[in-house]
């Protein structure tokens, strides 16, 4: 009922002409997928993929974006702006912008805001460090993380809105959690928006699994009810394991 969606988040990766060449080479694998088909890419190859994905089942996506309309923000993005260029998708509070750039919950929950007040579908990451899970907080803090970031949404808004649980700890680590560990912790984020927004909500909100997915473990996790997809760092970056990710079900 709720349609996969597989995701690929280039981070800091892929010159335009590198962007192109890559999905080139993706856009014959991935044609005939059953799950929405996305790539993230830095700022600067948005151009170059829009044109490289035209009459293809692929979707852009950027990385962040800011929350105001306009004005004296240097180096930051607008949503008219990423909308304008094509952008469909927008990922908002990966780890790494938390980590290292002082992305808070609060700032998630402006940007979301900005993305769909334009017209964007924010993939709102979320998820718990490894001293957290071990505890004993990563139920409170996911859900937590998501209520904020989803707050002064409508019930219609938050339904197209997708959610990435990310656990910190199997980011570029080559740790997966377990597909159990990763479905529990999917169905406390969903079981939250449904307590506040009601079931209906709940069940159609689309939430992935990220944190070192690949080609070997994207069977077991896919096969989890409460996961609908995955948000893949490493393994995007080549295109035949992308694809193989993407066709987990063929
Ligand atoms: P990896 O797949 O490289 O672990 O990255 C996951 C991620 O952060 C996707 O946003």
């Amino acid at each position: 009922m709720r349609k996969p969606i597989i995701a690929g988040n280039w981070k800091m990766n892929k010159t335009p002409a590198e962007a192109k060449a890559l999905v080139n080479e993706l856009k014959p694998l991935v044609k005939e997928a059953n799950a929405t088909v996305v790539v993230c890419v830095p700022a600067v190859d948005i151009y170059a993929v829009k044109e490289a994905i035209k009459g293809s089942n692929i979707h852009l996506g950027a990385q962040n974006v800011h929350f105001k309309e306009s004005g004296a923000y240097t180096g930051e993005l607008s949503a008219a702006m990423l909308k304008e260029a094509g952008v469909e998708y927008v990922i908002i509070g990966h780890s790494e912008r938390r980590q290292y750039f002082g992305e808070t919950d609060a700032t998630v929950n402006l940007r979301t805001l900005a993305a769909v007040k334009a017209g964007l579908t924010p993939i709102i990451c979320v998820g718990e460090r490894k001293e957290e899970r071990e505890a004993g907080y990563t139920n409170a803090l996911v859900e937590y993380q998501t209520l904020i970031a989803l707050n002064g949404l409508t019930e219609d808004e938050i339904k197209n809105v997708v959610i990435a649980y990310e656990p910190v700890w199997a980011i570029g680590t080559g740790l997966t959690a377990t597909d159990e560990q990763a479905n529990e912790t999917i169905g406390v984020i969903r079981a939250a928006i449904a307590r506040k927004y009601g079931k209906r909500v709940g069940n159609a909100v689309r939430i992935q699994y990220g944190g070192s997915m690949n080609p070997k473990n994207v069977k077991g996790l896919m096969a989890q009810p409460e996961i609908d997809g995955g948000l893949i760092g490493g393994a995007s970056l080549k295109a035949p394991d992308f694809s193989q990710v993407v066709n987990y079900d063929k």
